[in-house]
């Protein structure tokens, strides 16, 4: 598949844009930059733990990418603006964003975690918006200037389904959602594409940080009658969505492991 920005009839799709990723050092981030990295964007690659980027970007670079790590907690709305600068300077701008960085923390609501609730709200909604905020001046004028610009957001299948004890995650994952339907009529006009991805379960370190028995447990009995998602697979669908000819927009793409009920 080929898109207007192709400069070259050997040109990745993706050749000439920029994308910065969140949540690039593990999981679904980290196999999307390589991914996009090999469809021929430049990628600025974002998360907390700088070992796991640098790593990354030297792979990147090996495979004839280009890669520059940002070593960033997207919930510190100064350090995510530092961020946004650095990709201004360094790739001129970003004109993909995948805005992905994430925390699934489930729990009976009665055992009143309010620590995990606040976790989960303050990366997956106002970290997630501080990204937004801070990037989506270059997205508006790279779409001004090139024509095109994504800005793909990181839902769950929990923003449409129903999972007991997953209330407040879920919650924050209708956020992004719906969030992102509001978006795409304010930015579609100026070309920025919005999606929101609504994955099932995928095989990553998302399930490790859960501390609830009956979460884990549940996680881990549906392996034996589902065969997870691999994050290669929603990277593939960040590279398709960003890949289509500028006149297609994918507002929303739910995918599910094909055993996985609801
Ligand atoms: N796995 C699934 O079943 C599934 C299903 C639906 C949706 N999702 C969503 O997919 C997204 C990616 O999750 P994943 O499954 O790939 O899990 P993961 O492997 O745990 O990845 C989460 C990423 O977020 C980063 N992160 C966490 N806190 C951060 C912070 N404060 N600042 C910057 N980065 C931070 C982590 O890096 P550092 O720790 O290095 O900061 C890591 O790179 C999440 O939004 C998740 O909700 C996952």
């Amino acid at each position: 598949m080929t898109t207007e920005t192709s400069a070259t009839a050997w040109a990745g799709p993706l050749d000439g844009r920029v994308a910065v990723i969140t949540g690039a050092s593990s999981g679904i981030g980290e196999a999307s930059a390589e991914h996009l990295a090999s469809l021929g964007a430049k990628v600025a690659v974002l998360a907390r733990r700088a070992e796991r980027l640098d790593d990354l970007v030297a792979r990147i670079a090996k495979n004839g990418g280009t890669a520059v790590a940002i070593a960033v907690d997207v919930t510190d709305a100064a350090a995510v603006q530092a961020a946004a600068d650095r990709v201004e300077a360094e790739l001129g701008g970003a004109d993909l964003l995948f805005n992905n960085a994430g925390v699934m923390l489930p729990g009976p609501v009665e055992e009143l975690r309010a620590d995990q609730w606040q976790q989960q709200i303050d990366l997956n909604i106002s970290g997630l918006m501080k990204v937004i905020g801070a990037f989506t001046p270059q997205l508006v004028r790279a779409a001004g200037e090139r024509g095109v610009a994504d800005l793909i957001n990181t839902s769950s299948s929990a923003a449409q389904n129903l999972y007991p004890t997953f209330a407040v995650y879920a919650g924050t994952k209708a956020f992004v959602s719906h969030l992102s339907k509001h978006l795409r009529i304010e930015l579609g006009p100026k070309n920025v594409r919005v999606s929101a991805i609504e994955p099932g379960i995928v095989g990553t370190e998302l399930q490790d940080h859960v501390t609830d028995t009956g979460a884990r447990e549940w996680l881990e009995g549906s392996k034996d009658t589902i065969d997870w998602l691999m994050p290669e697979d929603i990277a593939q669908t960040v590279g398709f969505i960003a890949s289509m000819p500028l006149r297609v927009n994918l507002p929303q793409v739910f995918i599910m492991p094909t055993a996985q009920p609801s």
